[in-house]
């Protein structure tokens, strides 16, 4: 069975103590583990024994004070990058051509990309959550040759830090749309899925049964070190 991906998205969630902190506690070694701290604090985690990645990234040719660019991530042995994260879709108005740009950028570094998707509550609600997916991953795609380097991450945004997640069957459901459509309209068959929303130690046993994902994207419970390597081995454990 192949090993699941876990991701691990620590947001704005700590100070630098928490992240020193953090460093001496999280004990285990685990190869299929990508932690994504902010990337002030990247030094610190840099002898731990996962991989790294950055929770954005941008592109390379345009001045844009205050981000980090692909060349730079790869300057810096970063293997993977998280793209199109609703929090900056929905507070930065990051656009799916941004994020296009982004993912184009990042492939041609050879860069790992995480690219989220999902629905809106209001989306969901409206029974258009289907079509945002599939333009979310159309236009993200589109042009771009090397889509082996992309894992998508169904997240959501109504799961995410609500502690609501969907049924299984729901997931399922995006699961196979999101393979649909980057088989027939990216010409790309075997993309990897991840998922992500309000993923903890409760309910990620549960989750972990369904076979059609590849692994998880983890918010707020990767920010504790203690509960996440408990989630991290009852991932591993299948
Ligand atoms: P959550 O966040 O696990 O706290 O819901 C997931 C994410 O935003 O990637």
């Amino acid at each position: 069975m192949k090993e699941r991906i876990i991701v691990g998205n620590m947001k704005l969630g700590m100070l630098k103590e928490d992240a020193l902190n953090y460093v001496k506690k999280f004990k285990g070694e685990y190869r299929n583990v990508v932690l994504c701290p902010s990337s002030i604090y990247l030094n610190y985690f840099s002898d731990m024994k996962v991989k790294l990645g950055l929770q954005n990234v941008f592109y390379d040719g345009t001045l844009c004070t205050g981000e980090i660019s692909s060349s730079q991530a790869v300057s810096m042995g970063i293997k993977y990058v998280i793209i199109g994260h609703s929090e900056r879709r929905e507070y930065l108005e990051e656009n799916n051509d941004i994020i296009n740009k982004k993912v184009k950028d990042a492939v041609k570094h050879n860069l790992g990309i995480l690219l989220c998707v999902g629905e809106t509550e209001e989306e969901k609600e409206d029974g258009r959550a289907d079509g945002a997916i599939k333009r979310q991953v159309y236009t993200a795609l589109k042009g771009i040759d090397n889509i082996r380097n992309v894992v998508i991450a169904y997240e959501p945004v109504w799961a995410i830090g609500t502690n609501k997640i969907p049924t299984v069957e729901e997931i399922k459901e995006k699961v196979s749309l999101i393979k649909r459509v980057t088989k027939e309209l990216l010409d790309y068959d075997g993309i990897r899925v991840l998922y992500g929303g309000s993923v903890n130690e409760e309910n990620v046993e549960q989750l972990n049964q369904i076979e059609e994902i590849s692994g998880f994207l983890i918010g707020g419970a990767c920010t504790n070190p203690k509960k996440f390597e408990k989630i991290i081995k009852i991932i591993n454990k299948r």
